[in-house]
């Protein structure tokens, strides 16, 4: 008898084919009658698949009484409730180092498009307005400051990215690093008056919540420049789109938002904004690594062997 799971959202044609190959595979999100699914199956499952925008919604986990292992498709977790899978003793695994250099690569593909004004380039050229007048000039990254909220994995990877665009790189987290080659800043509103850039990857925890403040964001100032790569809960989104809107916040690269996929409608008229829809880790070799992880260690779970990659 192949172990039941629930796949939570639709995951990669590769990592669908090995769920379907080692397990009974209920798919959640496309039941025609979710409710009758979840009381059937719910009380066999042993295993989720799920991907970290998803999670695992609380009610749902309560109806789950055999439930062994979170598998989730992503790094963060803060989808899923930890504390109550610490105290049933489920385990939870996420998909942590494979993305480092995708969501790197992304923050500064977004850092350029932002300082260099790429999508408004783009615009310029396809609406043959190159053929009347010059581009403007814009801004440039080389030298300026950048202040790095959560220097964990991917943060490393992105300092050492900015190191080659030379700039100036500081750091703010819970501790300072020893052995970092970057400036700590204990307080966060200190580090963003200091900077130019502020470019948030700390995880989305009850602790980081709202964390980028009006008053960080204001300490970054009219020539200041967010970035937010991580989860759209770290910022207090009303007063940044207000900022943004009165011009006392410089620019903002937004991959990620607090009510995705909604995007607060005022930013899509803004021309200091450069939107993307939580595209860090979303490319085919990243997301194909990050599906192995994925079904890696649901095999390694019920094969008795040690987890890859557990959370708890
Ligand atoms: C994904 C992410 O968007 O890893 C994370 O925490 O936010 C992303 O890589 C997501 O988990 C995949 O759906």
């Amino acid at each position: 008898m192949k172990p039941e799971i629930f796949q939570i959202t639709p995951m990669m044609p590769h990592v669908e084919a090995a769920l379907r190959d080692a397990y009974t595979v209920h798919r959640l999100w496309d039941a025609l009658d979710a409710p009758s699914l979840l009381a059937d199956a719910g009380p066999r499952v042993r295993a989720v698949a799920t991907d970290g925008h998803a999670g695992l919604a609380p009610d749902v986990m309560a109806r789950l009484p055999c439930l062994e292992i979170i598998a989730s498709y992503g790094v963060g977790y803060d989808a899923i409730d930890i504390p109550a899978c610490t105290a049933k003793g489920v385990h939870v695994t996420n998909t942590p180092d494979v993305l480092n250099d995708a969501v790197a690569e992304m923050t500064i593909g977004l850092m350029v498009s932002l300082c260099r004004r790429i999508p408004q380039a783009d615009r310029f050229v396809r609406e043959g307005a190159w053929l009347e007048k010059g581009y403007p000039l814009t801004g440039e990254l080389t030298g300026a400051r950048a202040g790095i909220l959560g220097l964990g994995r991917i943060g490393k990877e992105i300092a050492r990215r900015l190191e080659v665009f030379k700039m100036e790189i500081a750091y703010h987290g819970r501790q300072e690093q020893p052995g970092q080659p970057y400036r700590y800043f204990a307080d966060l509103t200190d580090m963003a008056r200091h900077v130019d850039w502020l470019v948030i990857i700390a995880p989305g925890t009850p602790e980081t919540a709202g964390i980028v403040s009006r008053d960080v964001l204001e300490g970054l100032g009219p020539d200041g420049h967010l970035v937010n790569i991580a989860r759209g809960s770290l910022v207090d989104e009303p007063a940044m789109v207000d900022l943004l809107q009165s011009g006392k916040l410089g620019g903002a690269a937004l991959d990620v938002f607090a009510d995705e996929p909604q995007v607060p409608n005022e930013l899509m008229s803004l021309d200091n904004v450069v939107l993307s829809p939580h595209q860090g880790s979303a490319t085919t070799r990243t997301r194909t690594a990050m599906g192995d992880l994925v079904v890696r260690n649901l095999a390694a779970h019920f094969a008795g062997e040690p987890l890859i990659s557990p959370v708890v």
